[in-house]
């Protein structure tokens, strides 16, 4: 029971009774998830064996040149585990989601460089080109091809890799080549590519049952929205399919929430709270609800008009926000605590806790956008665990919590519950036991013990790797971030910076007006593919960033 309170990192009463009865809940329905975890290791253990033999004939037969699984080779060692972190922590006071390293810390750690082992215990370090491959029966030309002919324009892929395969933080494209992948598909693959786990759970339930529509129950969503309430604020769930999805479903509750509010007032339903307030630099998703709480103009001008009555404030002004947020004209207030899109910002405590009281003063529903930042992104379950104080009325999660399957879900209290019924909101393929099967899983894997104390600390070694490396950039104006969401701002644009680290086997994106390395490797990620990861970048932003 002790496990369960340190490893959601909770110091609220009201989450140890939670997690209290959750424990409960898991030891009568023998969920065993850490015991899970080590069968998994072995099994993963015997599989990677499996793919070495595989990858020395691949190498053999393979004539072609591989730049950037050369450049890996020549450089990297991998550790070889299924993430055994070590220690746990317990939730302290925080004023800060994140921290800044900036410039000045001539203190810091010099990264490990060449061949640097990482200081995981009880790990094997091996040449990074594990899993690599050959060239496989991909034609990639054609896929370039059929995809620019025939598939909608709004990527803007031109003629880049096509990737054909996955292992943890490695993928693999038609030609053979590997790339240390620090986008986890934008912050989706927080267990990596082809997890075993996730891989078998997903197998086993595509062979008992894929999906049934929401009008019979069916065991995983159930399962999950136990554990998904038993460790947050939240006491119901509602899912759907994404994260612009699960925005547009809290915008809809908060709608309905004032409108039922207003009537049992005495007001007529017209005159219930519609507007909402969002962020500059926010983004919350591009379908029409969400899209009109994105600040990013370029977004939102050629699909006007959308949904009326946003306004804008500056992040962190909460000056600006209180002038903003009406009571009896705002129903909702969406903020990101750590804003990762509009350039990896993490919100300051005083900032959120501040929203809070401002919401509660003018009766209008606080709404996290955790799409990017929940779920153990920061090294907390939810991004805003890191500040105290400051729960919201609702929380939007999605992009990691099947590993890669579509899914989004919206927590809410119950009072948000309280106003919504039958018919009120829906979708066909939401909560379906494919997805939520993978889901139990990953919540398992993210929540066992160790798991997040590892996350943070790998953060705050990726942040410190990059800033040093960084450290003497005449461009590099700060290295900022919360976890393994970590961003390097720098006073140019940096797409050259990210097409350059791509030449040299490492994928990165960027964030912000362009001007923000982005970093955000699976959760998974070990010391030695952070030291490999920054000394790419210091070594290609020297070159490049000019
Ligand atoms: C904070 C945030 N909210 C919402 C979204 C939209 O999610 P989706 O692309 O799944 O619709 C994103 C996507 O990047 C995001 O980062």
């Amino acid at each position: 029971m002790v496990d369960v309170v340190l490893h959601y990192d909770v110091s609220d009463t009201r989450y140890v009774l939670k997690s209290t009865l959750y424990n409960v809940y898991l030891h009568t329905r023998s969920y065993g998830s850490h015991t899970l975890t080590q069968r998994d290791a072995r099994a993963a253990d015997r599989s990677i064996d499996d793919e070495d033999d595989e990858d020395d004939d691949a190498h053999r037969s393979t004539p072609i040149s591989r730049r950037a699984t050369d450049a890996m080779r020549a450089t990297t060692t991998r550790t070889r585990t299924t993430t055994t972190p070590t220690t746990t922590t317990r939730a302290g006071t925080t004023t800060t989601c994140g921290t800044s390293v900036g410039r000045m810390m001539s203190g810091a750690r010099r990264g490990g460089g060449r061949g640097g082992r990482d200081d995981d215990d009880a790990t094997t370090t091996r040449g990074f080109s594990l899993f690599g491959g050959g060239k496989t029966s991909v034609d990639a030309d054609e896929v370039r091809k059929n995809e620019r002919e025939c598939v909608l324009q709004t990527y803007g892929r031109g003629e880049t890799e096509v990737m054909v395969r996955g292992k943890g933080c490695a993928l693999f494209d038609a030609e053979g080549r590997e790339f240390l992948d620090f986008t986890a598909g934008i912050a989706v693959n927080c267990l990596g590519h082809a997890d075993e786990g996730v891989s078998r759970v997903i197998a086993e339930q595509a062979k008992t049952l894929t999906h049934t529509s929401n009008l019979y129950h069916t065991e995983p969503g159930a399962t999950l929205a136990r554990k998904l309430t038993a460790t947050s604020f939240a006491d119901k769930v509602f899912y759907c399919n994404s994260g612009t999805e699960a925005n547009e479903g809290a915008l809809k509750f908060a709608r309905k929430y004032a409108q039922t509010r207003a009537v049992a007032a005495g007001k007529t339903a017209n005159k219930a709270a519609t507007e909402t307030v969002s962020f500059e630099n926010g983004f919350h998703g591009r379908t029409f609800g969400a899209l009109s709480l994105t600040w990013k103009e370029g977004y939102r001008t050629p699909f006007a008009p959308l949904v009326p009555g946003n306004s804008f404030a500056p992040y962190g002004d909460l000056e600006q926000a209180r002038r903003l947020i009406v009571k009896g004209k705002t129903c909702a207030v969406f903020v990101e605590p750590v804003q990762g899109e509009g350039g990896i910002y993490p919100a300051d405590a005083d900032f959120l806790r501040g929203l809070r009281k401002i919401c509660d003063d003018a009766d209008a529903l606080l709404v996290y956008d955790e799409v990017q930042c929940g779920l153990g992104r920061t090294g907390k379950l939810w991004g805003h665990q890191l500040v105290e104080d400051a729960e919201p009325d609702l929380m939007t999660v999605a992009k990691p919590l099947a590993n890669g399957l579509p899914i989004g879900a919206v927590l809410m209290k119950q009072k948000v519950a309280d106003v919504m019924a039958p018919g009120d909101h829906g979708s066909t393929f939401a909560g379906g036991p494919l997805v939520c099967a993978a889901a139990n899983e990953v919540f398992d894997r993210i929540t066992a013990p160790g798991f997040l104390a590892n996350v943070t600390a790998r953060g705050e070694e990726l942040k410190s790797a990059i800033a040093t490396a960084l450290a003497d950039h005449p461009r590099l104006r700060e290295v900022r971030g919360a976890g393994l969401l970590v961003g390097a701002q720098f006073d140019v644009p940096v797409g050259a910076l990210v097409q350059a680290c791509r030449e040299d086997g490492l994928l990165v994106i960027t964030a912000g007006a362009g001007d923000v390395l982005r970093l955000v490797p699976p959760l998974i990620v070990t010391s030695a593919e952070i030291q490999k990861a920054a000394t790419i970048v210091a070594k290609r932003a020297r070159e490049v960033v000019v």
